[in-house]
Parts: C-alpha cells; sequence; structure tokens
C-alpha cells in the first residue's frame, strides 16, 4: 500500500484528492498537514469524509512525515510550495507538487509572471513536468512531479495533435477558456463573493496570465520549436470545471474526416482523453479525470474545444495519475 501525505490538506485540490484516494486499492492517505490554526478532523472540515477518513490533520512535522508516508501532495500556492518541497525531499519522500514553482524551466519567466524571487532553482531543474498523455516516458522514476496546471492541460491536450504535425500556424493561437469558481480555491475573494459572482462572468488577467508561459512551454516542447498562444481566461458562476475553445490558422486545408483521423490516432490508445465527436460540455467531464476534445474548422480557421473537470483532470485525478506512474502502478488505478 503506498503511504500519501497531503499538505495543504484544508484545500479544495486536498479534498478531491482525498476523495480520490479513498477508492484507490493501493494507496491510502496517511498523514494530512496544515498550517496550526486550521488543524482538527479532517471531517470537521470537510464532513463528507464522516465515517469515511479518520484522520486528524496536524501541523507538518518532518519526522513523523518521513515515517508515515512514501509520497507528498504539496497542495500548496505558489511561492509557499517551494519553501517546503525541498525539505521533503532531502527527508527522501517522493513529491507531487501542485503549485505553479516547478512548471516552468526558465526562472526569469517564472519571476516575472509569478512576481516572486524562485528560491528552489536546484530543484527546478530536477522537476519533471509531468502531463502523462504528452510526456509520459518522463514521468517514471522521478522523485519530483510538477503537476501542471488546469488550463495549460485542458488546452494542451486539445492543441497537441495539430501542434505535432505542424499542421496550424504556431505564432497565431488564441485560447479562450472559461472556468468555475473552484479553480480560485477555497480562501474567499471578494470576486467570488455570491452577490459578486451569481449571474456574473468576466474575462481576467488579459495578456497576462500565469498559466499563458506554461501553455506555450508545453506547446513547444511538443512541436521542437517555439509557439505563440495568446491565452484569455474567465470565470463563470458554477462550481468546477472548464472549456477552452481554442482558434488557430491551419498550414493547408484540414477535412473534418482528417482531424477526427489524426485526434483518433493520437489519443485512441490514452484512457482519459475523450473523443466525443461533437462540442464538448463541462458537466460530462466533471468529477471525472476525463478531458474531451473535438476539433473541427470554420471560416477557414480550425477550432478545437477542450473540457475538463480543474480540480479532477486539471489538479487531483492527474496528481493520482503521476502517482501511479512512478509508483509503477497501473496509470489509471482508483481513477476511472
Ligand atoms: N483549484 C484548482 O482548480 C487548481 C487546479 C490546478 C492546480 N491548482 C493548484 O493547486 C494548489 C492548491 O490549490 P487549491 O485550489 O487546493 O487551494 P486552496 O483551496 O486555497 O488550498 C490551499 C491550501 O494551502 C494552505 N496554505 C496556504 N498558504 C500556506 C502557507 N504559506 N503555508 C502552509 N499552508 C498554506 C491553505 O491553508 P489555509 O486553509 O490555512 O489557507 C490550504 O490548505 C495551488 O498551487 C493551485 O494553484 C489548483
Amino acid at each position: 500500500m503506498i503511504r500519501v501525505a497531503i499538505i495543504g490538506a484544508t484545500g479544495y485540490t486536498a479534498s478531491e484528492s482525498l476523495r480520490i484516494l479513498l477508492r484507490h486499492p493501493q494507496a491510502q492517505a496517511t498523514y494530512l498537514t496544515a498550517l496550526p490554526e486550521e488543524c482538527g478532523p479532517i471531517v470537521k472540515i470537510f464532513p463528507e469524509f464522516r465515517d469515511r477518513l479518520d484522520l486528524e490533520v496536524e501541523p507538518l512535522e518532518l519526522a513523523k512525515l518521513s515515517d508515515l508516508a512514501d509520497v507528498v501532495l504539496c497542495c500548496l500556492p505558489h511561492k509557499a510550495s517551494m519553501g517546503f518541497v525541498p525539505k521533503l525531499l532531502d527527508a527522501g519522500l517522493k513529491v507531487i507538487d501542485f503549485s505553479a514553482d516547478y512548471r516552468l524551466r526558465d526562472v526569469a519567466v517564472y519571476e516575472q509572471y509569478y512576481q516572486v524571487k524562485h528560491t528552489d532553482t536546484k530543484n527546478l531543474q530536477r522537476a519533471v513536468f509531468a502531463l502523462p498523455e504528452l510526456f509520459r516516458e518522463k514521468i517514471a522514476g522521478t522523485d519530483l512531479i510538477s503537476n501542471p496546471g488546469c488550463y495549460p492541460t485542458c488546452s494542451s491536450l486539445g492543441l497537441a495533435p495539430l501542434v505535432r504535425e505542424g499542421l496550424i500556424d504556431l505564432q497565431d493561437i488564441v485560447v479562450n477558456t472559461v472556468s468555475g469558481i473552484s479553480g480560485a480555491g477555497r480562501k474567499p475573494g471578494q470576486a467570488f463573493h455570491f452577490p459578486e459572482i451569481n449571474e456574473n462572468y468576466f474575462a481576467y488577467a488579459v495578456g497576462t496570465h500565469r498559466h499563458m508561459p506554461e501553455i506555450e512551454q508545453i506547446l513547444s516542447d511538443v512541436a521542437g520549436k517555439p509557439v505563440n498562444v495568446l491565452f484569455q481566461p474567465h470565470v463563470a458562476p458554477y462550481t468546477r470545471g472548464m472549456l477552452a475553445t481554442i482558434y488557430a490558422n491551419p498550414t493547408r486545408s484540414l477535412s473534418q474526416a482528417e482531424l477526427d483521423e489524426l485526434y483518433a490516432e493520437t489519443y485512441g490508445p490514452e484512457v482519459f482523453v475523450r473523443l466525443p465527436g461533437c462540442p464538448p460540455q463541462v458537466l460530462p467531464v466533471a468529477g471525472t479525470n476525463f478531458c474531451d476534445v473535438w476539433a473541427t474548422t470554420a471560416k477557414g480557421k480550425v477550432v478545437v474545444l477542450s473540457a475538463l473537470d480543474n480540480l479532477v483532470k486539471g489538479a487531483a485525478g492527474q496528481a493520482i495519475q503521476n502517482m501511479n506512474i512512478i509508483f509503477g502502478l497501473e496509470e489509471a488505478m482508483g481513477l476511472l
């Protein structure tokens, strides 16, 4: 049995991880930690775990952690995460980091977009950016997994087949997304206060969103050359799930049959990328580790639509998928 610790156990991605671990046949949550003022029985924080999970959330003690766990899900915000990860690695644990701290290889780009100094560039070099459907061969045997962001997973899975085959102009891609509010985490904020978000819908971070360089990094790796993306996120008043609508210019004429065949060839063997053959929606992927993708053409453009649950394939589900890979388990274990 793989013993799993969660740091930042009072957050949304932590609760989603616990939900998955409860049905995982070969992994179990053994140690949950948070800041001292947030500690207590997990059922007090997340009542859904009553009679299912008898664990306390405790302040982190490194010695206890290395006794009780084989792997840590680090569910902290960026900046906080890189303060903890070096200690976890030094304690001999495998780490799956949910934050952005180990995602961007270029430190200058990280510091520009996140407006903080990177304090753990040593481990940044060894971190593996783990989006299994695109970079699976790099993941096995790693001890520091950088779990991709939700928007980058959603958009890159949609775009990768076209980018890899050079079928779209790599310098002119527009990614429009809409996300539910859980994407912003559990900490309350005025913009997500009920009277402000109910019946509302807005764009944010125009031209500056932190996931833009992450999407570009993924797609540039897939293409083997630089890719330029304009990424525009929106938020809408529902809880979970996101939809990306992507526009690109084809480098040659593409028929629907050709697009369908390309996506079927790319994702046929993939358990977690589904091809519905029509525009995907958020509700059918909610609570699942699936990403639903469809590509078509309109008005001389390629239009790609991609949907996933930000808390599952966009975070906790993908983390458990990565955990399964690094421990040599069946990749979909606990996730279907
Ligand atoms: N939400 C999503 O859809 C999503 C998707 C992909 C990736 N992610 C990433 O996953 C990570 C967790 O996201 P989340 O949505 O679960 O966030 P969240 O609900 O806000 O939870 C964050 C957790 O970290 C703790 N924390 C915050 N600052 C800390 C510090 N300085 N030291 C120790 N603990 C601290 C919080 O404790 P308190 O309760 O005391 O604040 C809480 O337990 C973030 O890096 C986020 O960007 C989130």
